[in-house]
């Protein structure tokens, strides 16, 4: 995991000061370290009978269109409020800075479809959480979220599992 830690970027003070942004971009260009960091996010659940993958905007899009094609299932955009074309359902969440809204497509889903969710990371778990409530909203059942990075003081991890959603991840900073 040392090598997957060590391609991540950190930026103080983005976008706001006293935020320490870590920024994937490196990891994605280092071609061994994002095959690592797919494999890694895949192996927490192995064995698993997974339908879909679902990521989320923007970065999710990226390691999750990734680890479905490993899977050779299909892929689920969860959107930014106001970017997908076709009749969605929405749920607002808190991020640790802002507020914001997700989104996805009525039909993203089929009923008992197994979905795995996966994004670069999990701060507050707020993005995340708003991600499995629409797929369940959707008929979905959630199997598992993957985030290469979790910032463990914010307590995401702990809010997606109080859901009932295991949760993997590659690395943390404090
Ligand atoms: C980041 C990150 C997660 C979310 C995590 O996205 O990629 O999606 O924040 O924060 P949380 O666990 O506190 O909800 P961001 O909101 O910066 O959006 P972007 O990927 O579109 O830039
Ligand atoms: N999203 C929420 N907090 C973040 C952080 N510290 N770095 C990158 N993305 C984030």
């Amino acid at each position: 995991m040392d090598r997957i830690k060590d391609a991540i970027r950190t930026i103080p003070d983005y976008p706001k000061p006293g935020i320490m942004f870590r920024d994937v971009t490196t990891l994605l260009g280092d071609a061994g370290a994002f095959r690592a960091a797919v494999d890694a996010m895949v192996q927490p659940h192995a064995g698993k009978k997974i339908d879909k993958v679902a990521g989320i905007e923007a970065r999710g899009f990226i390691l999750g269109g990734a680890v479905a094609h490993q899977l050779s299932v299909g892929f689920v955009p969860v959107r930014k409020k106001g970017k997908l074309p076709w009749q969605t359902i929405g749920q607002s969440y808190e991020l640790e800075y802002g507020v914001d809204e997700v989104e996805i497509h009525v039909d993203a889903v089929e009923k008992g479809e197994r979905v795995l969710v996966v994004d670069d990371l999990i701060a507050t778990g707020g993005t995340a959480e708003a991600a499995i409530l629409l797929l369940r909203q959707a008929g979905a059942e959630v199997v598992g979220c993957s985030f290469v990075i979790d910032l463990p003081e914010l307590g995401g991890a702990r809010r997606l599992e109080k859901l009932g959603v295991k949760v993997a991840s590659l690395v943390a900073f404090e």
